[in-house]
């Protein structure tokens, strides 16, 4: 069932969203050569702690930390180890979550260390945009086929390849809500959207092969072909006036 939150529930959404924005802020700001994984949890934690907010991510199927940090040809759910540390070059991308009074936000961003190779800028930059893409597309009246068509557009025109077996997904109440959210079309196709739904949106995008192999660790996804990989995502409500993007300061 896809439930439609009232602007009380969005007000509470939107505060934990606020919480998000900040732990990707900071842990962005804190990144960089020589800077482990593991001291970018402890940043998110900071904030969680510092704003009375709790993690959605800490202990979901058994999941072991506060955010997820997935550098280079990892596409998602790598997790923040003492001995992965960041070099001048890398790119990495921040998935962070927070609770406020029970409602949940989730959002996700990824970042170059240093100066990066043409590619990586291209890939981060095709991303981003795919997401920008899909929100303007969440409005009343559309179809899910037309948000994931924006970011399939978007990855074809540019030549890189489509992760198809991780998709976005309803948010309230608990982090993952009905509808999946598929990065794919078809335009005009799918469930018809309406006002107050909101939705995590989350294109990841591959330099190489959309294809994912899955580590023995049961959570780090990466590349098949080992290049590079770009994931951003938001929270976005539907409202009379359009988008409304939660996961912002
Ligand atoms: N935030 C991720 C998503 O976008 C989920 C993280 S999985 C977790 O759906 F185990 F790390 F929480
Ligand atoms: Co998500």
């Amino acid at each position: 069932m896809i439930t439609r939150k009232t602007p009380e529930q969005i007000g509470y959404m939107r505060r934990a969203g606020r919480v998000v924005a900040e732990m990707l802020a900071r842990v962005q700001a804190a990144a960089g050569p020589g800077v482990s994984m593991a001291e970018l949890d402890q940043v998110a934690r900071d904030v969680l702690s510092a704003r009375g907010a709790r993690s959605n991510f800490l202990n979901y199927h058994g999941y072991p930390a506060t955010i997820c940090t997935s550098p280079n040809d990892v596409i998602v759910h790598g997790i923040p180890r003492p001995d992965v540390v960041l070099a001048e070059g890398d790119i990495l991308s921040i998935d962070a979550g927070a609770i406020i009074e029970g409602w949940h936000a989730d959002a996700a961003v990824t970042f170059p260390i240093g100066e990066v190779d043409d590619e990586s800028v291209r890939l981060m930059d095709t991303t981003q945009r795919a997401l920008d893409e899909a929100i303007k597309q969440t409005v009343e009246g559309n179809r899910l086929g037309d948000v994931g068509w924006a970011v399939e557009a978007m990855c074809s025109e540019a030549g890189f390849g489509l992760v198809r077996e991780y998709v976005g997904h309803g948010i309230g109440t608990a982090m993952h809500e009905e509808p999946q959210i598929p990065n794919y079309g078809p335009p005009g196709r799918g469930l018809k959207i309406k006002t107050g739904y909101v939705f995590a949106l989350e294109p990841m995008i591959n330099a190489g092969t959309g294809a994912t192999r899955l580590l023995d660790d049961g959570w780090t996804v990466v590349t098949a072909d080992g290049r590079r990989s770009a994931h951003f995502e938001h929270s976005v409500v539907v409202t009379e006036d359009g988008p409304e993007v939660l996961t912002v300061a």
